[in-house]
């Protein structure tokens, strides 16, 4: 027998949440953005990392966690960045045990005003939270015409003890956009990424496990991708994590992102009646 428990709560900022509780772990997800603040493992540091400064308010983003990011990703002229969906409640259609004895819930994008400027889509969130987090996101052209130019992510913020005892691995061998030389394209020539100073890279065409290793936690967390093909690397470093109004100026000591999705070069142009799916999970061990 399964012990899950999902209850719904009300979150910071008054906004709604949904908490999951398991033998295993604790979740919570705001339908604000269908967005998991946290994951913690009974016993266990929290995976994800939430910066105290969030702002909780209906129709802002929120700092930390899982954003999910669609339908483009990056700044766009006279729009939000990273596009709509993490501005906007979700709706909850499904939740219940999942195959692995975690709970499973489905969250829906409702209608929102922005879509009316983009071929009609549906895009739907999957959050499978046991012994790991599994995040599935699927997006569908239900035009009748025109084709949906998609770009999609799970802009996720890992908690680690100290980022310069962190390194990202399995990236080598890859190419990169570097966001801090007008996205020029870059070799990763390292088997280990480490951090001393600001990074904000797009790897492209890259399908393989990564893993973030934090030495001070003693922990490795994998990141394992299905039809994700892009993987995004950030931490804002010192004078980055100043101007952001929502962060933290010590915070970047303490997060990485290391994001999946099909971005850039790896964006979806999709036909009417097709959708695009990817899944990751997130896990970990000790080191
Ligand atoms: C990353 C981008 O994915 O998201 C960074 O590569 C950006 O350039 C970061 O600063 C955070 O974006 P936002 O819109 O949540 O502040």
């Amino acid at each position: 027998m399964s012990d899950a428990k999902i209850s719904f709560r009300t979150g910071q900022g008054g906004l709604p949440l949904v908490r999951v509780e398991t033998g295993e772990s604790t979740a919570d997800i705001y339908l604000q953005g269908a967005h998991v603040t946290h994951f913690q493992r009974h016993g266990e540091k929290p995976l994800l990392f939430m910066s105290r400064a969030s702002v909780f308010e209906a129709g802002k983003p929120i700092r930390g966690g899982v954003p999910v990011i669609l339908p483009w990703f990056g700044p766009r002229e006279g729009k939000p960045p990273h596009g709509f969906a993490r501005l906007h409640a979700w709706q909850l259609l499904e939740a219940g045990l999942s195959p692995t004895q975690g709970t499973r819930l489905r969250f829906r994008l409702p209608n929102v005003p922005e879509m009316q400027e983009w071929p009609r889509f549906v895009a739907e969130f999957i959050v499978d939270a046991g012994h790991a987090l599994d995040l599935e996101l699927k997006v569908t052209n239900v035009d009748d015409t025109r084709p949906l130019p998609l770009e999609t992510c799970l802009h996720t913020y890992f908690a680690v003890g100290d980022i310069a005892r962190t390194e990202v691995r399995g990236l080598r061998g890859a190419r990169y956009l570097d966001n801090l030389d007008g996205l020029r394209e870059k070799p990763e020539t390292a088997e280990a990424i480490s951090f001393s100073g600001e990074v904000d890279r797009v790897y492209v065409h890259t399908a393989d496990t990564v893993e973030v290793v934090d030495r001070a936690w003693g922990r490795v967390i994998s990141v394992a991708k299905a039809g994700s093909l892009s993987t995004v690397v950030w931490n804002p470093w010192i004078a980055k994590a100043q101007r952001m109004p929502d962060f933290g100026d010590d915070e970047y000591l303490r997060m990485v992102c290391v994001e999946s999705g099909n971005v850039k070069t790896n964006a979806a142009s999709l036909p009417p009646g097709q959708s695009a799916t990817f899944a990751v999970t997130l896990d970990s061990r000790e080191l």
